[in-house]
C-alpha cells in the first residue's frame, strides 16, 4: 500500500491534554486499591558493608504497625535476576532484600507496613539499623576503584576505530588535546517513586509508572518464581521518565512479596530523598579527546578515550563512542571506553543515554579546534561533513546536518557575531554565542498492535506502548485516524497495560518509529479487509475497482473514477459487529524471534551505528546565546535556537515540545545540575529539589525549535527517525562553546557554574 506523502505538517494538540489537566489521568501512583497497606522504606546510613543488627523493638511498638521486611525474613523470596544488559531483566544484579550486605549509599534494607502511610514512616525512623561498616570506593578518585575495560566487561561493546590515529595524530599540523568531564545527575521526576501490588488469588496486580511493562511482569515473574501470566503490570499515564522508569529497580518484588504476606493490597510511595538511591541515575564520565587536523581544518586524527563510573555489581555502560566516532569524516579513529567499578548503586538510562555525555567533549573539542584554526565554527563542520560513517564506510540512510546549521544560524543570526572571544558586550555583561551538532540514533524494536474498527466508524488502538509525556496517545491516534480516513475524535488509544499486545520499551527514542509503523499495519489490514469485501459485493458502487486504487477519507472508501460507499456500509459487509486487525511487526536489523522475545519483555533494539548494512541517525544543530556578568561573572541564558531533521515528524506540535523540553534541559545540565557525592562516605548530598539546581522559568528566556523537512525511506516504512532525545544532546557543548565565547575561559567539567569563572582572568 502507498506510503502517504511526507507530513511534516500534521499538528494536533495532546489527545489526552484534558485529562491530564483536569486531573481525570490516572498515573501509577494513582492506583485504585481498597484499603491499601503502607510501605514505607528504610534505605542504608553507609554505602560498604553489612548489616550487625536490626532492633525491631521500638518500630514494632508504634500503633498500626503490620510488619516488618528486612533480609532476615525476606531472604530467598526474591530469586537473583539477570542483568538487563546480559538478557535479563533487573537494573541492578543486587538481590532485593536478598542479605545483610551493603553495596551502596541509600540501599533499601527493610521496608515497615502500616495501617497508615505516617505509621509507617514514624515506625520506619524508629527502626534501629546497626552497620559493619567498610570503607567505600565513591568514585574516579577513590582508592579500591577497579577499572575495567568495556571490551571485557561486555560481549556487545566494540570500540570503534579505523587507520592509525596515533601515527596521524603526531603528524597532524593542528593539534587539540583535552581532557572533559560530566557530573553524576538524577532525573527527579515530579512523579515520585510509587509501586502499588494486590494479588487475586495467585495472580499479581502491579500498578507502578513504568516505561516497560512487559519487562516488569515478566522480570518480576522471574524473581517471584511465578508464571508472567499471573502478572498484570498497569501504567497509563507516567509523570516523567526520563530513563528512571526503564528497568525493573528492588522495590517491585519487595512490595509484591509484601502484599503476599500480608494478604492485602499494599501502597509504596518513596520519598524524594529516596528516590536518588532507590531509582538509577546518570554516573559521571572523563573523556580524554585528541584531534588532529590539516590547516584546511578536515580531521586526520580522532580519539576519544571515556570512563563511566558503575556498582560494583554490574557493568552499566552507555559507552557512546559509537556516535562520537562517527559524526564526521576522519581516516584515523580511535576509541576505547572503561567503566570503573565503585560502591555505587547501578547507574541507568538518563536521557540521552549515550549520546549526551560523549557530545559534550567532542563538540567542545570542535569549538577549540575552530578556534585554534581561526576558523567559522559552522564552516568547520561543514568541511568534515560525510554521507558517510567513517569507520566502515557505511552510507548514512540520510543525514540533514548542514541544512540543520543553516537554518538555526539564519534564525540565531550568526552573522552578527565576531568571532574574537570576549569581543561582545551588552552594557555590564559579556556576550557568547555558541553552536554544536547534535545526533541520536534511530532505534526501532519490534512491536505489536490490535486495531478495532466499528461500524459506527469509531477506532480502538490497544498495544502496551507507554506516554511517558512524549505525546504517544497522540501520534498513535493520528496514524490511524489517517490511515483509516477518519477524524481523530473517532479514535481511541489504549496504552500501558501489560494485558495489551506487547510493544517495547519507551527508549532510545524508540517509540513513535516502532509503533507507529505498527499500528499503520494493523489498519492497513483492516483496509484490506473492507475493501475485499467491497470489491466482491455485486450491489457496491465499488465492485470490480482495481484494490490498490481505493481511499478511505472522511469517513468514505473512494474510487477515483467514481463509486464510493460510506464507510459503515462497507465495514458491515465484513462484520455485524467491528472489524479487528492485529500486527507484528520485525524492523529492520532485529533478529527473527523478536516478537517471541517482546511477548517475554526483553527488548530488541536495533539501529543507530549497530546495523551491519547501513547507519541511521538524526541530526541537527544547537545555537545557544549566553550572557556572563563582568564583575559578579553571574551567566544567563537568554536564547536557544534549534533545528532538527529526524525524517518523517508525526505531529508538529508535541515534536516542538520534545525538542524545546530537551535543550532546555541541556542548559540546565550544562548551567546547573550536579548530584553531589560525599566522598569519604560514598554518599549523595543534595538529594531533594532544593539543592538539586535545575532552571526555573526565569532561566530560560527563549527556546525555538525548527523542524527541518527530511524525508527518509529506508529507516522504515512511515520514514520516522525519532526525536525524544535528540534536542537534549548538543546543548551542553553549545552552553560551554557560547561560555568561551563570551569569556575566552573554556570550562571542560560540567556544569558550568560561576564559581568556575571566579578565578578566570580573561574577562
Ligand atoms: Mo530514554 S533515557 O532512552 O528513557
Amino acid at each position: 500500500m502507498a506510503i502517504p506523502a511526507q507530513a511534516t505538517g500534521a499538528a494536533a494538540a495532546r489527545v489526552d491534554g484534558r485529562l491530564k489537566v483536569t486531573g481525570a489521568a490516572r498515573y501509577g501512583s494513582d492506583a485504585n486499591v481498597v484499603d491499601p497497606a503502607h510501605a514505607f522504606l528504610v534505605t542504608s546510613a553507609i554505602a560498604r558493608g553489612r548489616i550487625a543488627s536490626i532492633d525491631e523493638g521500638p518500630a514494632r511498638a508504634v500503633p498500626g504497625v503490620l510488619d516488618i521486611l528486612s533480609y532476615r525474613n525476606v531472604g530467598q523470596a526474591i530469586a537473583p535476576g539477570k542483568f538487563f544488559a546480559a538478557g535479563g531483566y533487573v537494573g541492578s544484579t543486587i538481590v532485593p532484600l536478598g542479605s545483610p550486605r551493603v553495596a551502596h549509599g541509600g540501599q533499601i534494607v527493610a521496608v515497615v507496613l502500616a495501617d497508615s502511610f505516617e505509621a509507617a514512616r514514624e515506625a520506619a525512623h524508629r527502626l534501629k539499623v546497626s552497620y559493619a561498616q567498610e570503607q567505600p570506593s565513591a568514585g574516579f578518585d577513590s582508592d579500591g576503584i577497579e577499572i575495567v575495560p568495556a571490551k571485557q566487561a561486555s560481549k556487545e561493546h566494540e570500540d570503534p576505530g579505523v587507520g592509525d590515529a596515533a601515527s596521524a595524530f603526531a603528524a597532524a599540523p593542528v593539534k587539540i588535546e583535552a581532557h572533559y568531564s560530566t557530573p553524576t545527575q538524577h532525573h527527579n521526576p515530579i512523579e515520585l517513586f510509587t509501586t502499588t501490588c494486590a494479588w487475586d488469588g495467585d495472580k499479581l496486580m502491579v500498578w507502578e509508572s513504568s516505561q516497560n511493562v512487559h519487562g516488569i511482569k515478566n522480570g518480576l515473574a522471574q524473581q517471584l518464581g511465578i508464571d508472567p501470566e499471573q502478572v498484570r503490570v498497569i501504567s497509563p499515564y507516567v509523570g516523567g521518565a526520563f530513563g528512571s522508569r526503564g528497568s525493573l529497580t528492588q522495590r517491585t518484588a519487595i512490595i509484591a512479596v509484601a502484599a503476599k504476606r500480608l494478604n492485602r493490597p499494599v501502597k509504596l510511595v518513596a520519598t524524594r530523598d529516596q528516590g536518588f538511591t532507590i531509582a538509577t541515575y546518570r554516573a559521571e564520565t572523563r573523556h580524554r579527546i585528541k584531534i588532529g587536523a590539516g590547516t584546511d581544518g578536515r580531521l586526520q586524527s580522532l580519539s576519544h578515550e571515556g570512563f563511566e563510573v558503575t556498582s560494583r555489581a554490574d557493568p552499566y555502560m552507555v559507552s557512546g563512542t559509537d556516535a562520537s566516532t562517527r559524526l564526521y569524516a576522519c581516516p584515523n579513529v580511535f576509541s576505547k571506553v572503561s567503566i570503573v567499578h565503585a560502591d555505587r548503586s547501578t547507574p541507568g538510562f538518563m536521557r540521552s543515554p549515550p549520546e549526551l555525555p560523549y557530545l559534550f567533549p567532542l563538540e567542545s573539542a570542535i569549538d577549540e579546534l575552530a578556534v585554534a584554526l581561526r576558523m567559522d565554527p559552522i564552516e568547520l563542520r561543514r568541511v568534515n561533513d560525510t554521507k558517510n560513517e567513517p569507520i566502515n564506510g557505511l552510507p548514512y540512510t540520510s543525514r540533514s546536518l548542514m541544512q540543520c546549521f543553516d537554518q538555526a544560524a539564519e534564525a540565531f543570526g550568526w552573522r552578527r557575531r565576531n568571532p574574537e572571544p570576549g569581543s561582545m558586550r551588552d552594557g555590564d555583561w559579556a556576550v557568547g554565542l555558541g553552536c554544536a551538532s547534535t545526533m541520536y540514533p534511530t532505534a526501532m524494536a519490534p512491536a505489536t498492535a490490535r486495531v478495532t474498527l466499528t461500524p459506527q466508524g469509531s477506532v480502538k488502538v490497544q498495544t502496551a506502548a507507554h506516554e511517558i509525556g512524549n505525546g504517544a496517545y497522540t501520534v498513535i491516534a493520528m496514524t490511524a485516524a489517517e490511515r483509516l480516513g477518519l477524524p481523530l475524535e473517532k479514535v481511541s488509544v489504549e496504552l500501558g497495560d501489560s494485558d495489551l499486545p506487547p510493544a517495547p520499551v519507551a527508549g532510545g527514542s524508540n517509540t513513535t518509529a516502532s509503533v507507529c509503523n505498527v499500528v499503520a499495519k494493523a489498519c492497513d489490514e483492516i483496509r484490506h479487509k473492507i475493501i475485499r469485501a467491497a470489491l466482491r459485493a455485486n450491489d457496491s458502487p465499488l465492485a470490480g475497482k482495481a484494490e490498490a486504487s481505493l481511499t478511505f477519507s472522511e469517513g468514505v472508501v473512494k474510487s477515483p473514477d467514481g463509486g464510493s460507499e460510506p464507510l459503515p456500509t462497507a465495514i458491515r459487509r465484513v462484520s455485524n459487529g467491528a472489524v479487528e486487525a492485529y500486527a507484528e511487526n520485525l524492523p529492520h536489523g532485529t533478529s527473527a524471534d523478536g516478537i517471541e522475545k517482546l511477548y517475554k519483555g526483553m527488548q530488541d533494539l536495533a539501529g543507530g551505528a549497530k546495523l551491519k548494512d547501513r547507519i541511521q541517525f538524526a541530526f541537527g544543530a544547537e545555537f545557544v546565546e549566553l550572557h556572563v556578568h563582568l564583575r559578579t561573572r553571574e551567566i544567563r541564558c537568554p536564547r536557544v535556537v534549534g533545528a532538527f531533521a529526524a525524517g518523517r515528524i508525526m505531529n508538529a506540535v508535541t515534536a516542538r515540545s520534545q525538542l524545546m523540553g530537551g535543550m532546555i534541559w541541556g542548559v540546565s545540565s550544562a548551567l546547573h545540575e550536579e548530584t553531589e557525592m560525599d566522598e569519604r562516605t560514598a554518599r549523595f548530598t543534595n538529594t531533594d529539589l532544593a539543592e538539586y539546581m535545575i532552571p526555573v522559568h526565569a532561566d530560560i528566556v527563549s527556546a525555538d525549535v525548527i523542524l527541518v523537512p527530511e524525508e527518509d525511506r529506508l529507516v522504515n516504512e512511515l520514514g520516522i527517525k525519532g526525536l525524544g532525545e535528540l534536542g537534549n544532546v548538543g546543548t551542553n557543548a553549545a552552553v560551554a562553546n557560547a561560555l568561551f565565547h563570551a569569556t575566552g575561559v573554556r570550562v571542560r567539567d560540567l556544569p558550568i557554574r560561576l564559581e568556575k569563572l571566579l578565578a578566570a582572568s580573561a574577562i
